[in-house]
């Protein structure tokens, strides 16, 4: 496996690939690699002949500084699980690379960077989208690959993707959780041993709106008290939202029939985190 740094070497290496016909798969990470960063990975190995995985904690997305600085990192593992993964290419730029010094050109997915993660975190699609736009464009990658957890990152970077008339595919790969349900996740890290215990309850009230939607519940309020109750059994950690919404748009429904996407936040202590749950019809 390469490391490279520096986005120009990254270009000619994957200029080189294409030229010898092979089909380029790029994952995506902040580093901190857990089984959810290793699912992407595998299924990019299996799709295409040539695997990278960027490794780069992006500055630019990070709405509170002590956010950024306690990301957990630990490059010299992440590259070890990356080789291990199959990957062809490390690409860990820094932020000076990645952002040349003046004033910035940004991208920014309107409208569905303003709601839900992005109302709670002011300018973090716009980081995301400008980041992955440069990750993508570099790397010259056939598919890209992001996981469900991150519904809404997901749907914004199809829509980049589309309105930019990039040459490329987004797969979307399913939410890895550990065996109590919880949501793998860099920041489960930073939760205490009590929020530990309690944070289960998240995918559980998640599948309880499921399973009364799938028995004919229809009503997104009534849904939303249920869930909001289960989770206020098991923790006092406030809920930053609950929302019922349709899967492509992230618009609240007036009737939750499916398909239809139950997507909430919630702050514990040190750690925020998110959790979603696509009902199929
Ligand atoms: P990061 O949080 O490191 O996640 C990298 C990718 O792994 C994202 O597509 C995310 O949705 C996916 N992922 C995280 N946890 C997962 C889980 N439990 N199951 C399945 N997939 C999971 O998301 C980012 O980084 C950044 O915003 C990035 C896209 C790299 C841009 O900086």
């Amino acid at each position: 496996m390469q490391v490279l740094d520096e986005p120009r070497k990254v270009q000619e290496l994957t200029e080189a690939w294409r030229r010898a016909g092979e089909r380029i798969g790029l994952v995506p990470t902040m580093g901190a690699l857990h089984a959810g960063h290793l699912a992407l990975l595998a299924r990019a190995a299996a799709e295409n002949t040539r695997l990278v995985v960027s490794i780069f904690v992006n500055p630019t997305q990070f709405d509170r500084p002590d956010d950024f600085q306690t990301y957990p990192r630990d490059l010299s593992r992440d590259l070890r699980l990356a080789e291990e993964a199959g990957c062809d290419l490390a690409w860990t730029p820094t932020p000076v690379q990645m952002y040349p010094p003046g004033p910035p050109t940004v991208v920014e997915v309107t409208g569905l960077s303003g709601i839900l993660e992005g109302a709670a975190r002011p300018g973090h699609f716009r980081g995301v989208a400008t980041v992955v736009t440069k990750l993508v464009s570099v790397v010259k990658a056939h598919r890209a690959y992001f996981g469900a957890k991150d519904w809404q990152q997901a749907v914004i970077v199809r829509r980049l993707v589309a309105d930019l008339l990039l040459d490329l595919k987004i797969v979307v790969c399913p939410t890895v959780r550990e065996a109590d349900g919880l949501a793998l996740s860099s920041r489960n890290v930073n939760l205490t041993p009590e929020e530990r215990r309690a944070a289960p309850v998240l995918s559980r009230a998640l599948q309880w709106g499921a399973a009364e939607i799938r028995e004919g519940r229809r009503d997104p309020e009534a849904l939303r008290r249920g869930i909001v109750a289960r989770i206020a059994a098991a923790t006092a950690a406030p809920l930053d939202y609950l929302a019922v919404v349709r899967p492509e748009t992230l618009e609240p429904v007036p009737s939750a029939d499916p398909p239809v996407l139950l997507a909430l936040a919630i702050r514990f202590s040190k750690a925020r985190l998110i959790d979603n749950l696509l009902v199929e019809p």
